[in-house]
């Protein structure tokens, strides 16, 4: 079995004890033991160390080097000015990456700033423990299938991971988009599971990156950067063997909000974030997504996220919807599966219900499929029988070879 190293920094020993309101509840024993169980579902031996000394991280980093597969790394404090330890990351060549259990983009100045950042393949903070969960998940991913990083646009989000299959083109390609309600801790590794399946499936996957709530996002401008991603598909012809006129689109929760908005990119009227697009989808998979941001808002979804989300929005009201929701652009025309589980306390199932019912009234081709049992997250959960339902929908609406 490949193997994964989780090291811990300074205090985090004191998990558990130490500002339970920022670090949760859990000990570094359980900790440790959560991360050798999510390692195993991740096909990962987990060995674990903890230290409140530099070198003994350093050591441990050295030890690591044509031994284990991946590094999982909460510097701790070592993580706002430890050169020596960015060094150690980049000289042993070992895919690393950082962890932080809270959400550091938002609290004191200091912690915004990682210099070990530069040196790891990922970051992820303010996902609490899980954060290890998905870093792992990330390494695993890295390990099936490594992405190539290729940039769309100017700003650090403006980047995407691209998977291309081997084999004669032109290949159809998906765009997969995030979710987490647009807000910053939330990011592209979500969808690594999903990215490598499609791969192994036959497609062409472009997994994109946007500015979020909390890192210079909200609308318009993570409306703009998903209309540029999507866009960027055509210059990516130009170096690969894939279809720009055969794109389906793959969006989970917000990021199911995003891929339906993107669809209907054609009936927005001129000069709105995103009218004139240059790629459009012949086909959207959105899975537990937020069809009808009125409804996402009335609800209060994602501690008021809509709210969040439109911010800036010029209009007032109703009025806001129109400029960003997928459902006051109906009919799309273009061909929709969504896929919703009936335990989702994220996003409830009523909300796909009203959705689809709307975008049927109106004349799109939509089916909806509901899982019982499935929560939020699972229908992106690449092991599961919930993913294996929504690839054979993406399938029935765009193969991956024409
Ligand atoms: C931390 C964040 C750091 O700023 C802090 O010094 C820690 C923990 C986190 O996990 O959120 O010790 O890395």
């Amino acid at each position: 079995m490949r193997r994964a190293l989780i090291l811990n920094g300074p205090n985090l020993n004191l998990l558990g004890t130490r500002r339970p309101d920022v670090y949760g509840a859990a000990s570094l024993t359980e900790l440790e033991r959560k991360c050798r169980e999510w390692g195993a579902q991740a096909g990962f031996g987990v060995q674990t160390f903890q230290s409140n000394h530099e070198g003994e991280l350093i050591d441990r980093l050295h030890g690591a080097r044509g031994n284990v597969a991946g590094v999982v790394i909460n510097p701790g404090a070592l993580t706002h000015y430890s050169y020596a330890l960015h060094d150690a990351i980049e000289a042993i060549g070992v895919p690393t990456v950082e962890v932080h259990i809270s959400n550091v983009k938002e609290r004191e100045d200091w912690r915004r700033r990682s210099v070990v950042a530069p040196a790891c393949v990922a970051s992820v903070y303010g996902r609490g423990i899980a954060g290890y969960r998905w870093a792992l998940e990330h390494l695993a991913a890295r390990a099936a299938w490594a992405p190539t990083t290729l940039r769309y646009g100017p700003d650090d989000d403006h980047v995407a991971d691209l998977r291309v299959p081997e084999g004669p083109g032109p290949i159809s390609v998906v765009v997969l988009i995030h979710g987490g309600f647009w807000r910053d801790p939330w990011r592209r590794d979500l969808m690594d599971g999903a990215a490598v399946d499609l791969a192994k499936a036959g497609y062409a996957t472009w997994n994109i990156e946007y500015r979020r709530i909390g890192g210079g996002g909200g609308w318009p401008v993570t409306l703009h950067d998903v209309a540029a991603a999507i866009d960027h598909v055509a210059d990516l012809a130009g170096d690969h063997p894939i279809d720009p006129a055969r794109v389906g689109v793959v969006g989970h929760s917000a990021g199911g909000h995003l891929a339906l908005w993107a669809a209907g990119r054609r009936r927005l009227p001129a000069g709105a974030p995103g009218a004139g697009p240059r790629v459009v989808p012949l086909a959207v998979l959105a899975l537990a997504p937020l069809g009808d941001l009125a409804a996402a808002h009335e609800a209060g979804l994602g501690e008021d996220a809509v709210e969040d989300f439109l911010r800036r929005a010029p209009a007032d009201g109703e009025e806001r919807f129109r400029v960003a929701s997928p459902s006051a652009l109906l009919p799309l025309g273009v061909p929709q599966s969504v896929i919703h589980g009936d335990a989702d306390p994220a996003v409830p199932l009523d909300h796909s219900r009203a959705y689809v019912a709307a975008a049927t009234a109106a004349g799109d081709e939509v089916t909806l499929l509901e899982l019982p049992g499935v929560g939020h997250f699972g229908t992106i959960d690449h092991r599961s029988k919930a993913w294996v339902t929504a690839r054979a929908e993406l399938e029935r609406l765009l193969p991956a070879r024409a």
